[in-house]
């Protein structure tokens, strides 16, 4: 990635577990003065998402942008779009951004949008992963880190995270399992990214 400022705009719809441990990695590690990057702003479809606070309480901007206030996606999305250009951003980082996005999104950033999913992708794409995997027998769960396309989870995977699925595994369980993981891929492929 070139460019003298790398200005990472993260986007999600709830707790921004995934957020934090990126914003926390972004400092723990650096990143504005070995890549020029940093978290500039941290936008959300739903007013109350947990994260939002969290975001303010670290100095980063936190922005709701209501999706119902919108007539349809194309509207909400040239809304969400105008907002993020507002941070010239270097990066957008999709994190548990539960909102699908129209393919005029998807091209304005293309080569810069990434999204983790719960689930060893290209298997689960879409919703309720774990109680899928769960229900299918699966040994194996995981996350990925992959680049998005117009294609819903598709996209050039850039990193994964395998846990095991054991005996009594709640969707729940598994999830909370899964999400630790998460918090360690999802910072680690973004600095493999802000550092190519
Ligand atoms: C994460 O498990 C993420 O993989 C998932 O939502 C959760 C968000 O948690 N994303 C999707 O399901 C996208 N389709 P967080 O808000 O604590 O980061």
């Amino acid at each position: 990635m070139s460019g003298v400022n790398k200005n990472i705009v993260i986007l999600i719809s709830g707790s921004g577990s995934n957020m934090a441990a990126i914003a926390e990695t972004a400092l723990k590690r650096r990143w504005q003065a070995r890549f020029g990057a940093r978290v500039v702003a941290v936008i959300s479809n739903k007013a109350a998402a947990q994260g939002l606070a969290w975001a303010r309480e670290q100095g980063i901007a936190a922005v709701a942008l209501d999706h119902t206030a919108y007539d349809s996606r194309e509207a909400f999305d040239a809304a969400l779009m105008a907002e993020i250009d507002r941070f010239e951003p270097a990066l957008v980082v999709l994190a548990g951004f539960m909102r699908i996005l129209t393919p005029g999104f998807v091209q304005h950033y293309e080569g810069c949008l990434v999204n983790i999913h719960p689930s060893l992708l290209p298997a689960f794409t879409g919703l309720k992963t774990h109680q899928r995997a769960i229900e299918m027998g699966c040994r194996l769960a995981g996350a990925t880190v992959h680049r998005v396309t117009s294609e819903l989870d598709h996209g050039e995977i850039l990193d994964q995270a395998v846990v095991p699925v054991l005996p009594g595994d709640t969707a729940e369980m598994l999830a909370a399992r899964v999400l630790t993981q998460e918090h360690v891929i999802y910072p680690r492929a973004i600095e493999r990214l802000l550092a190519a």
